[in-house]
């Protein structure tokens, strides 16, 4: 039925590419994770609004869940829990040990702690009071240089996200049963239950991103969800349901992403455009649709480091509302 999917995309599709550097979906360093409690120790606030997600509830819920078995069962999994494969995308496990501590935690998101996190909360070994400014601004880049990944890197976050919410792996959606990913979209998904804006106002509530924010959060979004679709496609080697559910994500997202160059007309949303040019929707095509995907994350980091929203008032009837918000945001 679905058999002739790629083949019409094929056909009736010019899309679009941009180009950069090597950017494999590249899963974090489980040896270098220290838990959530190890942050808890500071940002309290921060693990109470994770506790109400189903990043948190994911632990105990999903493997005892019966799809969970029957995935499992389909790719030969016997423990879910120390299985690498489920591990990446369901759990924490700290130091690399094969018993997880908890769901997608802290360090799922900004990356595993081990090398950063004395460092970042550390004010250069002073006081908060007398760290100079050009202090903390070293102290913030080595963290980074360490691997934290900040909110302000717009595009590393929304990567990251993406990173577990299509899944890029053809045998665990055709033969194990996985959903193809999540019908993701960067503001309606971070702003409700994944909220926690809980530490730069002292825990004085829990706000929700500002406009010029989500501005940010949805171009940025939108081009990681087209970068991330094409790589997946990339990955496709047979038609059935796999290529066929990320064929349909990427032909979407390209139609999504034109549409949203028209109202935000920059350098850098013409060079995502530009770069869907040509591009094949077809099994087989890693390496046309990695170089694409590589041209595009370019250009989305460059949005990323370069615009604060300000001048993407155009978008704004696109971004979503509150009452597009997944889930409940604590407080
Ligand atoms: C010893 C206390 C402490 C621990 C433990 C700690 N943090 Fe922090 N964290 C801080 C402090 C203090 C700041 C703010 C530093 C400042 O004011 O410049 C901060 C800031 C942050 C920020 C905000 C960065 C930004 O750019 O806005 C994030 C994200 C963060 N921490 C994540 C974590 C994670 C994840 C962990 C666990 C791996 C962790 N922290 C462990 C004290 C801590
Ligand atoms: C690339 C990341 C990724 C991998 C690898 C992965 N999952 Fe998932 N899984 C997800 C995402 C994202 C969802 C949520 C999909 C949605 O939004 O509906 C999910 C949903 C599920 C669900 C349905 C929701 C629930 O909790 O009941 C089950 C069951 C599940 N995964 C089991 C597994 C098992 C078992 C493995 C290992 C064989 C695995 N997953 C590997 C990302 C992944
Ligand atoms: C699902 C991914 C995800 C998880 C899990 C996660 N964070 Fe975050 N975190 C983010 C994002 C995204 C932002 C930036 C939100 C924004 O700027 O709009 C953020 C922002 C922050 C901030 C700055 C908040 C502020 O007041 O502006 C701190 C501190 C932080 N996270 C710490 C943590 C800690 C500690 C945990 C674990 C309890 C955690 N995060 C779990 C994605 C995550
Ligand atoms: C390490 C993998 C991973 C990362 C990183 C990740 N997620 Fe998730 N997320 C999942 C999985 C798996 C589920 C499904 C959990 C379940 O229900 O069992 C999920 C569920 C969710 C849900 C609940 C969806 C629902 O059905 O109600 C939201 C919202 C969400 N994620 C948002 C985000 C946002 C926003 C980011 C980035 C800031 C992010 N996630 C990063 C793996 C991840």
């Amino acid at each position: 039925m679905n058999r002739h999917w790629i083949i019409r995309l094929l056909a009736g599709l010019a899309l679009v590419f941009v180009a950069g550097t090597a950017n494999a979906q590249t899963n974090w360093d489980r040896t270098k994770m220290v838990g959530p409690d190890k942050c808890g120790e500071c940002h309290k606030a921060s693990v109470e609004a994770w506790k109400g997600t189903h990043h948190f509830k994911t632990f105990t819920a999903m493997p005892r869940a019966k799809a969970a078995r029957e995935i499992a069962g389909k790719m030969g999994i016997k423990r879910i829990k120390s299985d690498g494969l489920c591990v990446d995308c369901h759990f924490t496990s700290v130091g690399g040990d094969d018993k997880p501590v908890a769901g997608i935690s802290c360090e799922s998101c900004h990356s595993p702690g081990k090398d950063w996190m004395k460092l970042h909360s550390g004010y250069s070994g002073k006081k908060k009071e007398t760290e100079s400014k050009s202090e903390a601004a070293a102290r913030w880049a080595k963290s980074v240089k360490a691997g934290m990944l900040r909110p302000d890197n717009t595009y590393a976050i929304a990567k990251n996200c993406y990173n577990c919410h299509v899944v890029p792996q053809e045998k665990l959606v055709n033969t194990g049963g996985h959903p193809a990913g999540s019908p993701f979209e960067l503001v309606s998904w971070s702003q409700g239950e994944v909220r926690h804006n809980v530490w730069w106002n002292g825990g004085k509530g829990n706000p929700e991103a500002d406009q010029n924010r989500k501005r940010m959060l949805f171009v940025i979004g939108q081009a990681v969800e087209l970068e991330t679709a094409l790589r997946a496609v990339g990955n496709a080697t047979v038609n059935d349901k796999y290529a066929v559910a990320m064929a349909k994500r990427a032909s979407n997202a390209a139609k999504r992403f034109s549409a949203l160059a028209g109202k935000v007309s920059t350098p850098e949303t013409k060079a995502i455009v530009a770069a869907l040019g040509g591009v094949k929707l077809s099994l087989n095509q890693k390496k046309a649709l990695n170089a694409t995907a590589n041209k595009i994350a370019k250009q989305a980091k460059a949005i990323s480091a370069k615009y604060d929203g300000s001048k993407f008032g155009a978008i704004d009837p696109f971004i979503p509302g509150s009452k597009a918000y997944k889930g409940k945001p604590a407080r």
